[in-house]
């Protein structure tokens, strides 16, 4: 088992542990008849979600009035028509701010329950059971959450923290390969801005990493620990949270060019070999470390040529409608374990994107 404490603006436990799906009740505690709500999308329930399952019996078993809400899968449903229907079957249902609700999915799932969980009677505690791999690197820990709107993606949105993140790597066995390289990228992101141990974990895995659960969650909470310290630091993302967005420039332009066919993961892994090849090509990061970066994620398994020209990348990414102002905030890998922020003029983006392709 392994357990770690953020300290942001609320303090929680962050537990890995073989089995903790049908120990939830045990790690949640205190239910004294409080009610919970399951929140999960159609994939998930079908898993998961079931009244037969071992989470809802550990739920009930330590006393908690065990209810359900299930919405359909897909980036789709992540916008505040799925919101509504949750607020209002809380309503319906009297859930008070002493009851609870579980987010049981993966990141889309997590961001939609902790933005309903924000703002159902103005904040209830919300509890993060992430279902995969790059839930639990990533989206599950920090506090981020929100929605989508017709002019973009999670443009609406708070931060809340969950009061408990639960992780059972024994879910890791439903995912494809390709779902667990999309956590992997995260995992590898965390490493190049501040824990190079991940890197050598990942680099000197034979080809059995993604089917090694346990070097998975291993490798899951060191990007926690990467994550936790940030967070800790700058929880409001007013300054250092910032280097949790490296590669995510280009990637979200890839996102975007592709109509969201490439994936969050697999954009972040060629954005991150994109960023450290333009830094390498301008002096900023040590060449040895951009081969390393490089090497490493298609040693993982990801594709890293951009199937996209820079023309087309400049504009998704400068119309990004999150993107305010005339510079644009890059994050650049300079040497193992360390990053910085450097603001570009937007007029400069596409020359950089051209020094990154590879
Ligand atoms: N996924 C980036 C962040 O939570 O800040």
């Amino acid at each position: 088992m392994i357990k770690l404490t953020v300290n942001a603006s609320r303090k929680y436990d962050v537990v890995m542990e073989r089995g903790a799906l049908g120990k939830a009740g045990e790690y949640i505690g205190k239910a004294n008849g409080r009610k919970i709500c399951i929140i999960t999308d159609d994939n998930v329930d079908k898993l998961y979600g079931q009244s037969e399952h071992a989470l809802w019996g550990s739920l009930t078993s330590a006393g908690f009035d065990v209810y359900k809400y299930v919405f359909p899968s897909g980036e789709d449903h992540k916008n505040m028509s799925t919101v509504t229907g949750m607020l209002e079957f809380l309503a319906e249902h009297s859930f008070t701010r002493s009851d609870l609700l579980l987010a049981l999915g993966g990141g889309i799932t997590g961001d939609i329950t902790g933005f309903t969980a924000a703002t159902y009677l103005r904040g209830i505690e919300f509890i993060q059971v992430p279902t995969s791999f790059l839930a639990v690197v990533d989206s599950s820990v920090g506090g981020k959450t929100g929605v989508n709107l017709s002019s973009g993606k999670n443009l609406a949105g708070a931060f809340w923290q969950p009061s408990l993140v639960l992780f059972d790597p024994d879910v890791l066995d439903t995912l494809s390969d390709e779902l667990k390289l999309d956590g992997m990228a995260e995992a590898i992101k965390a490493g190049i801005i501040a824990d190079p141990q991940i890197l050598t974990m990942i680099g000197s895995s034979a080809g059995e990493l993604l089917d090694d659960n346990d070097l998975l969650t291993e490798i899951a909470a060191k990007a926690v620990k990467v994550k936790r310290t940030i967070v800790e630091e700058d929880e409001r993302e007013s300054g250092k949270r910032a280097l949790l967005n490296l590669g995510h420039t280009a990637a979200h332009a890839i996102e975007k060019c592709s109509d969201y066919g490439i994936s969050h993961g697999h954009a972040v892994a060629m954005g991150m070999a994109m960023i450290s090849a333009a830094a390498a090509a301008e002096g900023l990061c040590e060449k040895a470390f951009h081969e390393e970066i490089v090497s490493i994620l298609k040693q993982a398994g990801f594709a890293l040529t951009c199937p996209y020209n820079t023309k087309e990348l400049t504009r998704a990414a400068l119309h990004d409608k999150k993107r305010r102002g005339d510079s644009i905030t890059l994050v650049i890998p300079e040497a193992a374990g360390s990053c910085r922020l450097k603001k570009i003029p937007v007029g400069e983006l596409e020359a950089f994107f051209e020094k990154g392709l590879i």
